[in-house]
Parts: C-alpha cells; sequence; structure tokens
C-alpha cells in the first residue's frame, strides 16, 4: 500500500495537499463560512469561557503551540498549552469557563486521555482535534473536529500535523468571527490565503533536490540544532523532533532570542543550524542571530519566504518556501524540514517508518 513510495513517511508526506485541502474544503460552504460539523460554539458558548487549555503529546502539542497563536491573534481569547503528562499533575485551573482542547492523531494516548478526563471531570467543556474516527479521546469529547488526514501509518506524523494546523487555523477564524473580533473582509482574505495552502504545499513537494543534497551532505553530523522567532520557535521544534526520531541524531530547538543565554556557548566550527527566518516582522533578527553562529563557524542552512534574497549573503543554504502570511507560514515550512528529516534517515539507513524504541501510539505512561 506504499503506491511504489520507499517508505509510508514520503508517502504520506506528499499527501499533506490532500489532507489539507480535505480538512478545510468539507467545511466550507458556499459562502466561505465555516462549518464546524454541528461543533456548538455559538457566541454565547464563547462569552462563557474565559481561559483554552490545549492539551497534546509530541507532535499535536507542537500543532497546539501554533494553535494558541492563531486562537490568540485572530479569537482574541487566552489559551495555554501543555504537554498532557505535565498537565495531569499539575492541578491545573479549571472549571466550567474552561475549553479544553485535546489533540491527537491516534486518539488513543494514554496522557492525553487522561487529561481530558480530568478536565472533564472539573466540568470543562470538551473539544478534540482527532484523526481517527471513533477513538477514545473523541468519543470521550463534548465536540470533535476531525482531520482528514486518512491513516498515518509511519510512526513519525507529518500529515496529521499539517491538518491538525489547518484545524486550528479554521477553529480561529470561526471563534474570531462569532466573537466579532474579525470583519468579514479580514476573515475572507485570511480565508482565501488559507485555501492556497494545498497548492503551496504541492509546490514545495516538486522540488527537494537541494535538501536531498544538504541531507546527503550532514547525514553524519552528530548534533543539529534548529532556531526560530515568533510562530517558527514551534515549527523550529517539530522539525527537531522529526529529526531526531526517525535519524538518531541528537538535536534541538530554541528560540533564536535565547542563543545569548547560553547554546551559542555550542557552536564551533562545522555545527549544523536550521534557522527559520519566515516571519516578516522578525526577519532582521533573524538574520543577525544567522550571522551570529555564523560568525562562530557554523553552517546555516535557513528556510525562508520566496522573495526574501538577502538572507543569501548570511545564510550557507536557503530553503524557500511560497510567499504567504506569516501567522500561516507552519503549514509550508515544515515541509522541507520534513523531507530533510526523511533524507538524512535514508542516508543513515534507519528503519524510517518504525524508528526503534517508539510506537505509532502511546498507550501506557
Ligand atoms: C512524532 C509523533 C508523536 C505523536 C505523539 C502523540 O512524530 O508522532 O510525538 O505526535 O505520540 O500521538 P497522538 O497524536 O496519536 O496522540
Amino acid at each position: 500500500e506504499k503506491e511504489g513510495y520507499e517508505h509510508f513517511m514520503i508517502k504520506e508526506i506528499h499527501e499533506q495537499p490532500k489532507g489539507i485541502s480535505e480538512t478545510l474544503m468539507r467545511r466550507l460552504d458556499k459562502e466561505d463560512n465555516i462549518v464546524l460539523d454541528g461543533i456548538k460554539l455559538t457566541n454565547e458558548d464563547l462569552e462563557n469561557i474565559n481561559k483554552i487549555y490545549i492539551v497534546a503529546c509530541g507532535t499535536a502539542y507542537h500543532a497546539g503551540l501554533v494553535g494558541r497563536f492563531a486562537i490568540e491573534k485572530f479569537a482574541k481569547i487566552p489559551v495555554e498549552v501543555d504537554v498532557a503528562s505535565e498537565f495531569r499533575y499539575r492541578d491545573p485551573f479549571i472549571d466550567e469557563k474552561t475549553l479544553f482542547i485535546a489533540v491527537s492523531q491516534s486518539g488513543e494516548t494514554l496522557d492525553t486521555l487522561a487529561a481530558l478526563r480530568e478536565a472533564k471531570r472539573k466540568g470543562a467543556r470538551i473539544l478534540s482535534i482527532v484523526n481517527v474516527v471513533g477513538s477514545s479521546v473523541a468519543r470521550e469529547s463534548h465536540d470533535v473536529f476531525y482531520t482528514w488526514a486518512g491513516p498515518e501509518i509511519a510512526v513519525a506524523s507529518t500529515k496529521a500535523y499539517t491538518t491538525q494546523l489547518t484545524a486550528f487555523y479554521m477553529l480561529a477564524l470561526h471563534m474570531a468571527t462569532i466573537k466579532g473580533n474579525m470583519d468579514r473582509e479580514q476573515y475572507l482574505q485570511i480565508l482565501k490565503e488559507l485555501k492556497t495552502m494545498p497548492e503551496k504545499a504541492q509546490s514545495l513537494l516538486k522540488d527537494f533536490a537541494e535538501i536531498q543534497h544538504q541531507a546527503a551532505g550532514h547525514f553524519n553530523n552528530e548534533s543539529v540544532f534548529f532556531m526560530g522567532r515568533g510562530v517558527d520557535v514551534h515549527v523550529a521544534h517539530e522539525a527537531s523532533l522529526k529529526l531526531k526520531e526517525i535519524s538518531y541524531i541528537n538535536s534541538f530547538a530554541i528560540a533564536a532570542g535565547e542563543l545569548k543565554h547560553g547554546t551559542i556557548a555550542l557552536i564551533e566550527k562545522g555545527t549544523l543550524v536550521v534557522a527559520l527566518a519566515t516571519q516578516d516582522r522578525l526577519y532582521d533578527k533573524m538574520l543577525s542571530n544567522i550571522q551570529e553562529v555564523r560568525a562562530r563557524g557554523a553552517y546555516v542552512v535557513a528556510v525562508a519566504k520566496e522573495g526574501n534574497k538577502e538572507i543569501e549573503k548570511t545564510a550557507d543554504v536557503v530553503l524557500y518556501i511560497p510567499d504567504t502570511m506569516d501567522e500561516l507560514s507552519p503549514i509550508l515550512s515544515i515541509i522541507p524540514l520534513q523531507l530533510f528529516a526523511y533524507y538524512v534517515a535514508v542516508a543513515r539507513g534507519t528503519d524510517v517508518d518504525k524508528p526503534k524504541n517508539l510506537a505509532k501510539s502511546v498507550t501506557v505512561e
């Protein structure tokens, strides 16, 4: 069922334009209103909510971080995000005015399920973003937003993540309009851009020669670190997780502004740094961070928006993504980095679809 692909992971990376499109288009009516499968989120419901908790594990947690950014920015509701295994044990402040959003591809992750039960017991409204229809998380939620990624077989999550991002953008836009925090014009403008994501994601899948080349040149690295600012930090964390779980290279991610507060001590000649610089507002700041690490000998692979050519002077290599709104860039910027992780793992000869010590769904603590 790999349909000619060498691994499920690369097949699923290629299925992202379709997954994003299904997740989005199935919920738009003819007037471009978002219709959320009967999810009950009226103005009155939102008036009664003073806080949102997003809780998940691993990649789904990384999607939640982008979700917080979108909901706070568009809908202007305060959001906290936590990993389920921490949330459960820290006596979070939850009551009937809390909206709890669980994010899970499988819908069977034990910590996420336990956190959901705890929140429900304390009276929170439970909304889940789930891929597997009828899974435990879905069954125990008040409302479910299904991602239409289709079955995800590879242990490393790819298409579930980009469809979770799509789900969050839609929820954020929906909440923003209900609350009256966004006028129709702005809503339509963002939605129009969201609708271009499948096509833009597709264009990123056509040309991966440079990524393969970089992967071939760096597959023997002992460590890699990722950095970014704004919403790019969250993508940096997801890209780093992808690389480490399938290639077994020691990788981590930081907010680029934190460089000087410690991590810069690690930079030596040849250290590989992947720098995300897709945010217009933070672009100059990222250029200085790239200069700081390069001055100490780092080799920098940057991810930037098409058209931002100055970065070529600062980074060693630039992987471009199509131009888009800053807020929506995570759907695109993760794709070259999923491909990078994949080709590094292939070059290292690891079991890409079933990395050692990992299970597709973690049903134990
Ligand atoms: C990483 C990965 C894991 C899962 C995590 C949560 O590529 O797949 O980090 O994201 O185990 O799983 P779900 O989403 O099924 O709850």
